[in-house]
């Protein structure tokens, strides 16, 4: 199977994001990843509702949001109306994690938690039933660029394992300093999806770029 590319508009031209939508929809990419930062959670501001909502109607692909922020929920239904297709709470955010996860998929998205880079893949084995996707944070959040965590492989094995065993279709995730070389380990350790912002943005040739992803196999 292919893996599933989900380039992360926060490295995209702010001046001509349309331009950069639209290469995303020629693409190869399966997803579109959408960083929501509060300031708060992370130490950092991105963008919110006025962007969503300015790129729903032209983007032709899935919106796989990972909202950095506390109390996501209060978002839910907005998110649901505008026909997002993942939406990612933090784990570190969310004390009722069962109930989020089960409130997300009956507004009619896929649900999904993302866990910080110290966060171990063991708590989500009880909600695993109630995920659809896993998101690991192989940097810290909060900004593009970033140096990949060695670290991340192993907890993609743990996970993989975890989901195989209970023989579950949740699909494993991977955000941040992510290229062909960290994507190929990544895919070879049990990732179904990755997410790239500066490699695919940074690119010379951003399709070729997203291509070279999408043909990772494990
Ligand atoms: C970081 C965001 C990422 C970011 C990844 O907090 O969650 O999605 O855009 O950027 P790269 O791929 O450049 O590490
Ligand atoms: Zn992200």
């Amino acid at each position: 199977m292919n893996t599933i590319v989900s380039p992360s508009l926060l490295s995209a031209d702010f001046l001509h994001l349309a331009q950069d939508v639209e290469m995303v929809n020629r693409s190869r990419a399966q997803w579109l990843h959408i960083d929501v930062m509060d300031g708060v959670f992370v130490p950092n501001l991105s963008f919110g509702f006025p962007i969503l909502e300015a790129i729903a109607p032209i983007v032709k692909k899935p919106l796989d949001v990972h909202l950095m922020i506390v109390e996501p929920m209060k978002f839910v239904d907005r998110l649901a109306e505008l026909g997002v297709h993942i939406m990612n709470v933090h784990y570190e955010v969310s004390p009722h994690l069962h109930r989020s996860l089960t409130a997300i998929r009956k507004a009619g998205m896929k649900s999904a938690v993302t866990l910080n880079p110290h966060t171990p893949v063991s708590v989500v084995e009880d909600v695993l039933e109630e995920l659809d996707m896993v998101l690991l944070m192989s940097v810290n959040p909060g900004y593009g660029g970033q140096k990949f965590i060695e670290h991340s492989v192993e907890k993609v094995q743990r996970l993989r394992e975890m989901i195989d065993k209970r023989q579950l279709s949740t699909l494993i995730e991977v955000d941040g300093g992510v290229n062909q070389q960290t994507g190929a380990r990544l895919v070879a350790a049990g990732a179904d999806a990755l997410v790239a912002g500066s490699y695919v943005f940074g690119h010379a040739d951003p399709l070729t770029a997203i291509s070279g992803l999408c043909d990772l196999k494990r």
